[in-house]
């Protein structure tokens, strides 16, 4: 008997970076899916059929944590299905998650989001040793979520969508690179990257009740200064900055930057009336729009 279970796509709405030396941020998923589908195997090895994810050490880190923990003998296969793209959506979290939560159903392990939380977070952390588990976190309990970097304590504070339109820049950032850049710059002036690193803590509280209240015009602003905060730290580039700029000039409310920057995605919350605009402006910039409804992605097992 096969099973499957998607896990959904997120995007950094304010506090990336900061949130991996323990400041909060907030996360949205978004209504894009990687499907990890499988059952029990009588192969002698593991078999996986992955297609576009060329790395599956996230999927082997993820069985043999819970394989060691459950001393679970049984082979298994796997299939892995992806809307989520090359975009920066959040695959490997995704992937890692969606492989717990199938382990989860296969063997009865009863676990709680917390338990799948904590065993994907270190499937995670060991295929690529850096990250807060904010995307693990997103994946697990859907919505937006408020997620403190230090505690990984989430607080799941909105089910409706955000009016936020979506950019790629056109290559691909490495996350774990830009990680490394902004600990360099951390070891040379320590003091500013943690009067950043406590502004963007200040802007992420705020943007939380600018959410709850839907004050868009607040959260535009706070957006615009994270990025700007972004650029300080120096994970911006210009293309990025190009598209952050033209989306602003259009009638955003706000735009930034969303992941670890170097590339990926620029986000951009907007008005009904600019929305067509603002799109436009992106287009124009030279951005690829990605259609996700962000703040409206959930885990699904069937
Ligand atoms: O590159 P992304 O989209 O996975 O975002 C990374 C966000 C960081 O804060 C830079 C890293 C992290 O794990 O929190």
């Amino acid at each position: 008997m096969a099973i499957s279970v998607s896990a959904p796509g997120k995007l950094m709405i304010l506090g990336e970076h900061a949130v991996v030396y323990g400041y909060p941020c907030i996360v949205s998923s978004v209504d894009k899916y990687l499907t990890v589908k499988g059952g029990r195997s009588f192969d002698k090895n593991d078999t996986f059929v992955t297609g576009k994810i060329r790395d599956t050490s996230f999927i082997k880190s993820a069985i043999d944590i819970i394989r060691n923990k459950y001393k679970l003998k049984e082979r298994i296969f796997l299939e892995t299905e992806s809307d989520l793209g090359e975009y920066g959506l959040g695959s490997s979290a995704a992937v890692t998650v969606a492989t717990v939560k199938l382990l989860n159903e296969l063997f009865g392990l009863s676990l709680t989001n917390q338990e799948a939380f904590e065993l994907s977070y270190k499937a995670v952390l060991q295929a690529q040793k850096k990250g807060s588990g904010f995307d693990v976190a997103s994946c697990i309990f859907g919505g937006t979520i408020y997620f403190d970097g230090k505690s990984k304590e989430v607080d799941v504070f909105s089910h409706d969508p955000l009016p936020i339109i979506v950019g790629f820049s056109g290559n691909k950032g490495d996350t774990m690179i830009m990680i490394e850049k902004v600990a360099e710059l951390k070891k040379k002036k320590q003091k500013l990257v943690e009067e950043i690193f406590n502004s963007i803590g200040k802007l992420v509280g705020q943007g939380k009740r600018a959410i709850c209240k839907k004050d868009w015009q607040r959260l535009g602003k706070l957006m615009n200064d994270d990025h700007q905060l972004l650029i300080k730290l120096g994970v911006s580039n210009n293309k990025l900055n190009q598209l952050v700029g033209e989306a602003v000039r259009a009638g955003a409310y706000g735009a930034k930057l969303s992941g670890a920057g170097g590339g990926d995605c620029m986000i951009a919350l907007v008005s009904d009336e600019n929305r067509a605009k603002v799109e436009a402006a992106i287009r124009n910039a030279g951005g690829e729009l990605i259609n996700v409804e962000v703040g409206k992605g959930t885990l699904i097992n069937y």
